[in-house]
């Protein structure tokens, strides 16, 4: 879990309203450490090579952090764990793919980029935002972690309330598309 949620700091940071020349370099390079190891460790536990790699990539992601703070996954998140107790790496990879759909209609050349990084790697992904969603979701399906809000315990009555909490979150300001109660609701509602 804190895996992929140290990939959702590579990804959410590389589009975010707050980008810069700084933050987007250490993007780049924790996805290149992330990307290509985060099936590894899955995989072959035992990989100490690919866990360091993670390691460094989840610090790299950190330092981008700092520099260009975070987006609507993090916004959409942070209300599953207040109100329900679901993990936080677990309540990222429940709304990160849908929410790299969402912005990808303003980021795909850049979520193209991110891609670009790993383009030589076997278990990586090419392409733009749709194949980055697909690779979020089959990553999250291999570490077995829940793939909807639906098998979570959370009832479908609770999404408004859980968007009025997501929209008052920090990190939803910095969105490359701006984001209110509207739009985060239409993304719980996706990912139910
Ligand atoms: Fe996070």
């Amino acid at each position: 879990m804190a895996g992929y949620d140290a990939l959702s700091h590579a990804v959410e940071t590389f589009v975010t309203s707050k980008r810069n020349e700084i933050s987007i370099e250490f993007s780049r390079r924790a996805w290149a450490e992330l990307a290509p190891n985060y099936l590894r460790v899955l995989r072959t536990p035992q990989d100490i090579t690919a866990r360091a790699h993670m390691q460094m990539g989840a610090c790299l992601a950190g330092s981008a952090i700092e520099n260009s703070m975070l987006g609507a996954a993090h916004a959409l998140a942070n209300p599953l764990t207040a109100s329900f107790g679901i993990a936080h790496g677990e309540a990222i990879a429940l709304m990160l793919p849908h929410v790299v759909r969402f912005n990808g209609t303003l980021c795909e050349d850049w979520h193209r980029e991110l891609l670009a990084e790993t383009a030589s790697e076997p278990n990586c992904p090419q392409g733009g935002s749709e194949e980055l969603a697909d690779f979020l979701k089959t990553l999250a399906t291999e570490a077995g972690l829940p793939d909807r809000l639906g098998v979570c315990g959370i009832e479908r009555d609770r999404l408004p309330h859980l968007a009025e909490a997501a929209a008052c979150q920090w990190t939803a300001s910095f969105n490359p598309i701006p984001v209110s109660r509207t739009e985060l609701l239409s993304l719980y509602e996706q990912a139910y």
